[in-house]
């Protein structure tokens, strides 16, 4: 029998580092943009120059069967600003990586996004029109075009407002958190409206889709549309946060160098129709399960304790993921 091998790009970002918990660090081949805390390889995605011989290189040395692409540029306003690299890094290099699985056999996955489209009128499906109103928008949805073009197998999943616990503390979640507990009033846009999604949740929903052999664009986010005050507001009490501290803006206000689409989410009929069962957490569920899970940054003067890294094991000691589902 063959063993499958499952290789994360971006595995130190978000998203990676909640797949590389969800299956084990003994199961991931582990790749960001440097090597150490647990990552084993390095490749730069935006260098055009080398981009292409190093993936070629590490799919020759890994033959993986999976590869997951949870690598990005996803500074929305840093996109606008250099939309050169970020075409390199969300579209061209995941072009690369979308020939080189189709090379050597293997299934890919990539993560795009709800700003693929205007925001005029969500929650959006799959079949919905895209409209991108951003750089960072327009380029992950060159990056799903290209992709399914090189292999229409491909599994492209869109969701939006990832929060949940991270090595690095840069999400939503941690900038509010943070500032509460400092006693710093924060503004928080009353008028984007999305799908706040934990990332624990993404990340299981995500190797189910896998195992489940799912192609084509499949819709993961959190069960509840709302706005991003009102989320702000939902963690806040959750943890018994200073809610008051929660300043609602308008988006205009807020003077965001990228347009953000603003009546967004995206509706979940796919994922629930191919994953009935699957675990969707409100803001309130997924407070409760990071506490328990004691991962990630601690919050300063909150209930979080160890921070751990996401770290993976020396090559010799990988445990193979089982994409069929079985323990192997
Ligand atoms: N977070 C969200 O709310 C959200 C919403 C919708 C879609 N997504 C998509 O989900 C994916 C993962 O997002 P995330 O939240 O995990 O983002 P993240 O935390 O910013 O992680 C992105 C990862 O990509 C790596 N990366 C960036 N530039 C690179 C380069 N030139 N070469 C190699 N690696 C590079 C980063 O490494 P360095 O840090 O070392 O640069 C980082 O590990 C992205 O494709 C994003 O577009 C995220």
């Amino acid at each position: 029998m063959t063993i499958p091998r499952l290789l994360i790009l971006g595995a130190g970002g978000q998203v990676g580092a909640a797949l590389v918990r969800e299956v084990g660090r003994e199961s991931a081949i582990t790749v960001d943009h440097q090597m150490g805390l647990g990552i084993q390889y390095a490749v730069d995605l935006s260098n055009s120059s080398t981009c292409s011989s190093q993936l070629e290189e590490l799919f020759s040395l890994i033959r993986p069967d999976v590869v997951v692409n949870a690598a990005g540029m996803t500074w929305v306003d840093g996109c606008e600003a250099n939309p050169d690299l970020a075409i390199r890094i969300n579209c061209s290099a995941a072009r690369e990586i979308a020939l080189q699985s189709r090379r050597f056999g293997a299934a890919n996955v990539y993560f795009s996004t709800e700003y693929v489209f205007d925001g005029a009128g969500g929650p959006y499906s799959e079949t919905d029109d895209t409209h991108p109103v951003s750089v960072y928008g327009r380029t992950k949805l060159d990056g799903e075009r290209e992709i399914l073009a090189v292999d229409p197998s491909a599994l492209i999943i869109r969701t939006t407002v990832v929060y949940g616990p991270e090595t690095l503390g840069k999400n939503f979640a941690y900038q509010l958190l943070t500032a509460l507990a400092a006693g710093t009033p924060m503004p928080v846009p009353s008028d984007q409206i999305s799908s706040p999604t934990y990332n624990a949740d993404l990340a299981a929903i995500a190797v189910a889709l896998v195992r489940e052999r799912v192609s084509g664009i499949c819709n993961v986010v959190g069960p509840e549309i709302m706005d991003r005050a009102t989320f702000a507001r939902r963690l806040a009490r959750a943890i018994g946060g200073a809610e008051d501290l929660i300043q609602p803006v308008t988006t205009t206000a807020l003077a965001q160098r990228a347009p953000r689409p603003l009546q967004a989410g995206l509706r979940i009929d796919r994922l629930r129709s191919v994953l009935p069962h699957c675990v969707l957490r409100t803001p309130e569920e997924a407070m409760a399960h990071w506490r328990s899970s004691q991962w990630g940054k601690p919050w300063p003067g909150l209930f979080l304790q160890a921070s751990q890294p996401c770290c993976a094991p020396d090559v010799q000691s990988l445990r193979p993921f089982d994409s069929t589902g079985g323990m192997l």
